[in-house]
Order: C-alpha cells, then structure tokens, then sequence
C-alpha cells in the first residue's frame, strides 16, 4: 500500500465486527503470546478505548489503551494520561505507516486533561522499540521480571507537558 493513498481508515472497534479480524491479526502474529480467551477478556475490558486499522473492510491493524490516573504529591493535582495497552498491524501490512497513524490518532487524544501516553516494551522487542522511538517516544525506566516470561519490559513515555517528569506518589 502506498502511505499516502489514504485507504487506510482509522476508526473505534466495533467488537461484534471486528472480533474476527482482531483475532485472526493477533493470533497470524509470530510474536502472539496472548490466548484468544485473554484477548476476549481485554477486549471487553476496552470496547471503548480500542481502535482498527480497516482497509479493503477488514481490520488489518488494533491498538488498545485505557485512561490511567496519577495522584501527584501534596499541592498538584491529579494528572491523567493513556496506557497504551497493545498494538498490533498484520505482518504482510507493516512498515506502510499504519501503526504510525493509529499512534497520531491516540496522540491526537492529549490535551490539557491528558498529557501523557506510556507503554511497556518487552527488552527484546527491537522492532517495537524502534517504532515508538521513532513516534517521538523516549525511554524512562527499565520495568524488571514484570513480563509473562519472567523477562523485562522497557517503560516509554510521550509527554506533551514537560511537568509531567514530577515523580508520581500513587498511580491507578
Ligand atoms: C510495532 C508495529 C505495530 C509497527 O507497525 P507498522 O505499521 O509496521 O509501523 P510503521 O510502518 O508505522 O512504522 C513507523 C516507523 O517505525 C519504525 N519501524 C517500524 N517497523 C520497523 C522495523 N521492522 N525495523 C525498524 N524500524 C521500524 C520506522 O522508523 C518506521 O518509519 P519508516 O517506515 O519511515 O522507516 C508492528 O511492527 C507490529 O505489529 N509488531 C508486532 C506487535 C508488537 O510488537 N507490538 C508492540 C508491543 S509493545
């Protein structure tokens, strides 16, 4: 596909519609390690923060995200931003522009209530570390055992606000 064709459409996730596509995406992956039982379950859990990638009336691309909340020490407020949950583009449509476009899409989300979005890479995940590096994307702390496998992950953040590097007191 040609990046600038615009046949590519960003758009929510219609579970009903588009479970079949999700699935069949998550589970071609080579990197899947997600049974489609978990899938179901994270899917009900963020009907209203997933996004496809539809092109030809399919979804060839998702990523999921919820609203996270961080409560900031005495005298700051609350400050919201995203956890980007997962992203996922089928093999034969990566390297199009297509998870990069989804990432605008949840980008474009921020503003003064929400400035941040963070996402947990696992360590070995050249290609995905490459990818939000290059979404504008920085390291911020390497997350230990905390993945299935027992292996890191690497914690990245998108800031829009440069206050956003206060250190935390409670996260939910
Ligand atoms: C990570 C992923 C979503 C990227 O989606 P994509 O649609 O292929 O990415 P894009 O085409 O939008 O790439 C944007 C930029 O990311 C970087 N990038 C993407 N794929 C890359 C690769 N294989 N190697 C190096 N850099 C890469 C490049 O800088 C690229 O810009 P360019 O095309 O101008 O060079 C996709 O590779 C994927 O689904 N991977 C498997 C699932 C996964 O690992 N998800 C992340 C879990 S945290």
């Amino acid at each position: 596909m040609d990046k600038e064709s615009g046949a590519t459409r960003i758009r929510p996730m219609d579970i009903g519609r588009d479970m079949h596509s999700v699935l069949g995406t998550e589970q071609a992956s080579s990197e899947n390690t997600t049974t489609k039982e978990e899938l179901l379950r994270r899917l009900r859990r963020c009907n209203s923060a997933a996004m496809v990638a539809e092109q030809g009336g399919g979804a060839v691309g998702f990523l999921f995200w919820r609203g996270k909340r961080i409560i900031r020490a005495k005298g700051f407020g609350p400050k919201r931003g995203i956890h980007l949950i997962s992203i996922m583009v089928r093999q034969e449509y990566r390297k199009q522009g297509i998870g990069a476009r989804m990432v605008a899409e949840l980008t474009s989300k921020l503003g003064h209530n929400r400035t941040w979005i963070e996402v947990e890479v696992p360590e070995t995940n050249r290609v995905a570390l490459d990818f939000f590096r290059s979404q504008g994307f920085v390291e911020k702390q390497v997350l230990q055992n905390v993945l299935k496998n027992g292996g890191n992950a690497i914690l990245m953040h998108y800031n829009i606000a440069e206050s956003d590097d206060v250190k935390p007191d409670i996260v939910v």
